[in-house]
């Protein structure tokens, strides 16, 4: 069993967006997944209210109990991926202990791009392989990708080398309890998912 963790200070950059559709991703590709929602707002699991499917199963965890949903899981489960809240939290921190892996979903406004050190630092307590995604980057225009990778990195972190655009499709898609890769007609946004997906994947792979 793998763990991802989805962690960002700044709110509304697409942590449950992500948390969601690499979860769909994965079970699509056969995993046995499980979404932790550590978020007391609920967005993931309010989502699997929506849903119909019963993939990927998701489960509220307070940071006590974390280490409890994860025994539980290590038998079930080939991959959990932990949805974080934003602000500082405790649940992070436990969240980012656990994980293999550690995406920082940002988009490419200023606001996120000044909260990301604080992120990266609490990573860096914990010597994860630890990741930027582009999220909500303009579909029209590839200038803003360039300056927020060099932005990112000037922090001394890697960004993903997909970038996910701004689609209404993944509001669409939340609404009706499903991700973009579910939606009829979310070509583009499903693409970018199932590439990202490749490439969360292959990472996961170097951390076995
Ligand atoms: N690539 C995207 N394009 C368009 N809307 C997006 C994208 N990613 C996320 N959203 C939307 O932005 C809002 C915030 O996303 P969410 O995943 O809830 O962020 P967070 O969990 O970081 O607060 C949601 O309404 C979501 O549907
Ligand atoms: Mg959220």
């Amino acid at each position: 069993m793998q763990v991802i963790t989805i962690a960002m200070q700044k709110g509304g950059v697409g942590k449950s967006t992500l948390a969601r559709s690499l979860a769909v991703a994965a079970a699509r590709d056969g995993l046995s997944v499980l979404i932790i929602d550590m978020d007391a707002q609920q967005s993931v699991s309010q989502w699997a209210e929506r849903r119909e499917a019963d993939m990927p199963v998701v489960v509220f965890s307070t940071e006590n109990e974390l280490p409890k949903k994860l025994a539980q899981a290590k038998d079930i489960a080939d991959l959990v991926v932990i949805d974080t809240p934003p602000a500082r939290s405790t649940e992070a921190p436990a969240a980012v202990e656990v994980a293999d892996l550690v995406l920082i979903p940002t988009t490419p406004d200023v606001e996120p791009l000044e909260q990301m050190p604080r992120t990266l630092r609490l990573c860096r307590g914990f010597e994860r392989p630890v990741f930027a995604v582009i999220n909500m980057a303009n579909p029209t225009g590839p200038s803003e990708v360039t300056y927020t990778r060099e932005v990112i990195e000037a922090m001394g972190a890697k960004a993903a080398p997909i970038v996910l655009h701004r689609r209404k499709a993944h509001r669409d898609a939340s609404a009706s309890g499903l991700t973009v890769q579910e939606l009829k007609g979310a070509t583009k946004a499903a693409e970018e998912m199932a590439a990202l997906w490749i490439w969360v994947k292959s990472e996961l792979q170097k951390c076995k």
